[in-house]
């Protein structure tokens, strides 16, 4: 058995973010399925928002409009609290990493540049060419390493160990030596990202499994607006691969089979810089209803380019050049690029406050895993960077504040049985005959056919039979190999049970909720509706093994929910 002050999970920047914040006081211990480095913090692009007003255009924004930008980018179902406690302080997380040694882009005075990004009122969203993510959690890793963070790298986390009191750490999976292990400590940190993958078209990493939501939910922890998913408009196709926001934010276009710039006709005053679920519908809308553009590997529209220029595509989007020309053999220089809608982030998750406190004492979560809310029922690009390291940050002080000045006594006889009942549970994992990839794949397909950006009752419910025959599908599960070491597929069928209970939250919170608002959109019922759906929907592991689902009103503080017009 391993003993920390504070175990982390997730080496993505919620969770460096935390363990920066606590290690000179703590011994903290920071365990990642993969290499920080991979994590997939890494993989955005565009930028983090704060009202710095650096940009010549935005000298007038102050952190007030940014949290105005968030609350109706969100669809009114953000917590307005929380909101401003972001943008508040956001100015402050920027310049904090900039004297940690992050490289951002400069403008030629200096100044950290800044550009536009949709349903921002300023171009207020601070960048590295298109490798923000990136240069963000180098910066934070090389900190947390040269501060003493003992990361535990290709660990897996199991289960979270809790009396029923308080939480008492976790149960964790030493990937390259085959090993459980429980985990003792006082507090623990979930900062297990986003639940991509139980889509099939998504952006995000091969690792997003989303277990720690799932983790969470079987230990009791409700988790909130689960059905807010975020589908990003510029997914390269094929692939799926991001193409970041920045590529519109610095003036590139969207355009139809007829070679028309359609989103103009969709949000007249900003086109394709309105929010995402609007240019996410509208690209749909064009390809349901003709206008898209054939491609063997499917419909898309087009992203072009070509009219800012080669120096300034090598400038600002580098990354963009090169996963192009990788990945579908196409310079943007001299073609547009073939993007379509897809899954990109998940506004739900664990339930937290602005501190990542959850129900249970001594857990906490933060980042993509968790649901504070800030992003409501639709994300603004440039704000999950943001939302990490505020949270990230957040979550430290509060984990400083339960564990000054007291002695906590852990409850090692459960973690000892709970890492036996993990034991068995691997080595019957080895005998069953249904493959994790088969239901794996099953389950993206429903999710991305009938959970999608527009959804109607029937297929909602469609979407829950499919997943209630693969839950029972799941009771045979098995791999191929009894080893442990190293073994992906064991791994698969361990984190699929929890992808199941995600999924399945997933789509009974859209059919319960019979509105549209943001990117929740129903096509029985495509109005918002304030009167019976300003709130939040919270999704509770019941005694019986089922989800019982309740509701939490929505915080407003100044800015009443109006109509949403860009
Ligand atoms: O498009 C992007 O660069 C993604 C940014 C984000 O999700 O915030």
């Amino acid at each position: 058995m391993l003993h920390h002050d504070i175990i982390i999970i997730g080496g993505g920047l919620a969770g460096l973010r935390a363990a920066v914040g606590l290690c000179e006081r703590y011994d903290v211990g920071l365990l990642s399925k993969v290499h920080p480095l991979r994590s997939h913090s890494i993989a955005a692009q565009g930028g983090i928002n704060a009202a710095l007003g650096n940009n010549p255009e935005g000298r007038d924004d102050s952190w007030e409009k940014h949290a105005f930008d968030t609350i109706k980018g969100s669809d009114y179902l953000a917590d307005q609290d929380a909101v401003e406690f972001m943008c508040r302080d956001a100015p402050s997380i920027i310049y904090e990493m900039e004297h940690w040694g992050c490289p951002f882009s400069r403008f030629p005075d200096g100044s950290i540049a800044q550009r536009p990004f949709g349903g921002a009122g300023f171009p207020r969203t601070c960048y590295s060419a298109d490798l923000t993510g990136h240069v963000l959690l180098n910066t934070l890793y090389e900190r947390a390493v040269s501060l003493g963070v003992k990361v535990y790298d290709e660990w897996y986390l199991l289960a979270l160990a809790s009396n029923g009191e308080r939480c008492q750490g976790i149960i964790a999976f030493d990937f390259r030596k085959g090993e459980v292990v429980p985990v003792q400590a006082p507090a623990t940190l979930f900062a297990t990202g986003g639940y991509g993958r139980v889509f099939r078209h998504t952006t995000n990493a091969l690792i997003n499994y989303g277990s720690g939501i799932g983790i969470a939910y079987k230990a009791g922890v409700p988790i909130k607006d689960m059905e807010c998913v975020q589908f990003h408009p510029t997914g390269l196709i094929g692939t799926y691969i991001l193409i970041t926001e920045a590529a519109r934010g610095e003036g590139g276009w969207l355009t139809n089979n007829r070679g028309e710039r359609f989103m103009q006709r969709y949000a007249p005053k900003v086109a394709e810089l309105a929010p995402r679920d609007i240019v996410a519908r509208s690209m749909q809308t064009e390809i349901d209803e003709g206008r898209g553009l054939e491609h063997p590997l499917g419909k898309y529209i087009n992203l072009d380019l070509r009219h800012l220029g080669e120096k300034e595509i090598q400038k600002k989007l580098p990354g963009v050049k090169s996963l192009c020309k990788d990945f579908v053999g196409i310079d943007p220089v001299f073609e547009p690029i073939p993007v379509m809608p897809c899954e990109h982030y998940s506004m739900g998750g664990i339930d937290t406050n602005q501190h990542g406190e959850t129900v249970l004492p001594g857990f906490y979560a933060a980042g993509e895993c968790g649901c504070v809310s800030v992003h409501g029922a639709n994300r603004l690009g440039g704000n999950s960077l943001l939302d990490t390291l505020v949270f990230g940050k957040a979550a430290a002080l509060a984990m400083h504040e339960y564990l000054q000045g007291k002695s906590f006594t852990g409850d090692t006889a459960l973690l000892t049985s709970l890492g036996k009942t993990w034991e068995r549970k691997l080595e019957n994992l080895a005998k069953g005959e249904e493959r994790p990839a088969h239901l794996i794949t099953k389950m993206g397909h429903t999710m991305s056919e009938n959970v999608g950006i527009f959804r109607e009752k029937h297929k909602l419910q469609q979407a829950l039979d499919d997943l209630a025959v693969l839950k029972e599908r799941y009771r045979r599960v098995g791999v191929s190999s009894p080893n442990r070491h190293l073994n992906y597929a064991l791994m698969k069928a361990v984190e699929i049970e929890y992808m199941l209970d995600i999924a399945s939250a997933i789509a009974l919170g859209a059919l319960r909720r019979e509105e549209s608002r943001g990117a929740h959109y129903r096509r029985d019922f495509p109005l918002r509706n304030d009167k019976d759906w300003l709130k939040h929907t919270l999704v509770t592991l019941g005694k019986d093994g089922t989800p019982g689902v309740s509701y939490r009103n929505v915080t407003i503080t100044n800015h009443p929910p109006r109509e949403r017009i860009y």
